[in-house]
């Protein structure tokens, strides 16, 4: 939080941090405890009992679906996730020439043109294209690991769970019960988070009543960034590259003596561990057992030295320190790992904005103004130095 000299001066709060901007009965994360939940049911629980479709049911209409209501919108998101042909041409003219995260925006800012509403602003259309948002991020960002990877495409299969079917369209067989368990939670677990930085982008968007295409074209623009989504990528490349627990001191010191910040560590709100990260250490733990165990072991010791030094400065491993490690183990390509992060927090960025608009406020702070006064006499460019 920022501070200002003077105390006559107005604060500047640099980030917004700490600033409370709207209210939500949507999710809860408690940065003293280390607890997150999903309208009120721990994450832990959801993690163990519940699905995707139905946390993602639970994010956007407030309630544990009933049978009927879950039946339901299963079917929607089913019957929405295949994706125009154009859009998969789209990917494959991208592939090899940009992240797929700058492919993932592309495409659904494309995906409005296929729909006759996406200008509509009224709370029944958003909701609209809300579902068909969920049901299609897991079928776009499958596309852009398979055209990516040079392979052809797979369409949904109506048999597969979400979490399963994105496991198959991305990967090309179908997943064993541990693996779509993993999928399943790993995506449950990243459903939302707080008036984090994607979500805030979709919030703003949204505010001046712009499409729901519009909302998740901005909030995935802003996960990409290594300060947010993007961190789960480079914490792997961090821990493949210090590859043996042995190198780790070393290693750590030579990046805090050069002021890197060590991705994968840190959060806004948690000063202590990470809840998703203990879930998600135990997946990288079990997954890398027998063909990687080094690596686990680097990250490990890692996560120790970095608490020993940094934990009482409430620096503990974030999300994305162990996400990669699943990911990775699992066959994802590490530059999908971002958006896997997206298909997961897709529910809650659209929970948040149909929540957000049903008592709508533009969002317009303001900037202190700290340039020259003036006013300035302008010169003609042939008289300036
Ligand atoms: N490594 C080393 N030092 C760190 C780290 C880190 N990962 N994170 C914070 N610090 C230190 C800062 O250097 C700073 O120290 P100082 O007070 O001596 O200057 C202090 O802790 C506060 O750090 P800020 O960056 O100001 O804290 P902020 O709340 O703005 O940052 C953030 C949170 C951006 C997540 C930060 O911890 C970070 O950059 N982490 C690495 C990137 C990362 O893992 N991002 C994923 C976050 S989770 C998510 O978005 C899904």
């Amino acid at each position: 939080m920022e501070k200002s000299g003077n105390s006559a001066e107005p604060v500047v709060y640099r980030g917004l941090e700490g600033i409370l901007a709207a209210e939500t009965k949507v999710g809860f994360v408690d940065g003293q405890e280390g607890r997150l939940s999903y309208r009120g049911y721990d994450i832990n629980t959801l993690a163990e009992q519940s699905n995707y479709e139905e946390v993602s049911y639970l994010l956007i209409y407030g309630h544990m679906p009933n049978q009927k209501e879950y039946t339901e919108y299963v079917e929607r998101l089913r019957s929405e996730s295949d994706l125009p042909e154009e859009v998969y041409d789209l990917i494959r003219k991208q592939a090899g020439k940009t992240h797929p995260m700058t492919s993932l925006r592309t495409a659904v800012s494309y995906l409005a043109t296929f729909d006759v509403k996406e200008s509509a602003s009224d709370p029944e259309s958003q909701e609209v294209m809300a579902v068909k948002l969920v049901a299609k991020m897991p079928t776009l960002v499958g596309a852009i690991h398979r055209i990516f990877s040079g392979k052809d495409i797979l369409k949904p299969d109506r048999e597969l769970s979400y979490a399963a079917n994105f496991f198959y369209m991305s990967l090309g067989r179908r997943p064993d019960p541990m693996e779509s368990k993993m999928m399943d939670t790993a995506l449950i677990i990243h459903a939302d988070h707080g008036m984090n930085a994607s979500t805030f982008s979709a919030l703003v968007t949204i505010s001046t009543m712009a499409d729901m295409y519009s909302a998740i074209t901005s909030a995935i623009s802003t996960l990409k960034g290594p300060l947010h989504g993007g961190a789960n990528e480079r914490a792997l490349m961090m821990i493949q590259a210090i590859g043996s627990p042995g190198n780790a001191e070393k290693a750590l010191s030579e990046m805090v003596e050069r002021k890197e910040k060590i991705m994968g560590f840190g959060h806004r709100v948690y000063k202590v561990y990470d809840p998703r990260a203990k879930i998600l250490k135990q997946y990288a733990q079990y997954i890398t057992e027998k063909n990687n165990k080094n690596l686990f072991l680097t990250a490990n010791k890692i996560e120790e030295l970095m608490i020993n030094r940094f934990g009482s400065k409430g620096i503990f491993p974030n999300v994305d320190f162990y996400s990669g490690m699943v990911y990775s183990a699992l066959g994802f390509k590490t530059e999908i790992f971002t958006p896997i992060f997206a298909v997961g927090r897709i529910s809650g960025w659209v929970a948040r904005s149909l929540e957000y608009i049903q008592d709508n406020k533009l969002f317009r702070p303001k900037a202190k103004y700290v340039g020259e006064k003036g006013p300035l006499k302008y010169k003609p460019i042939n008289e300036r130095d």
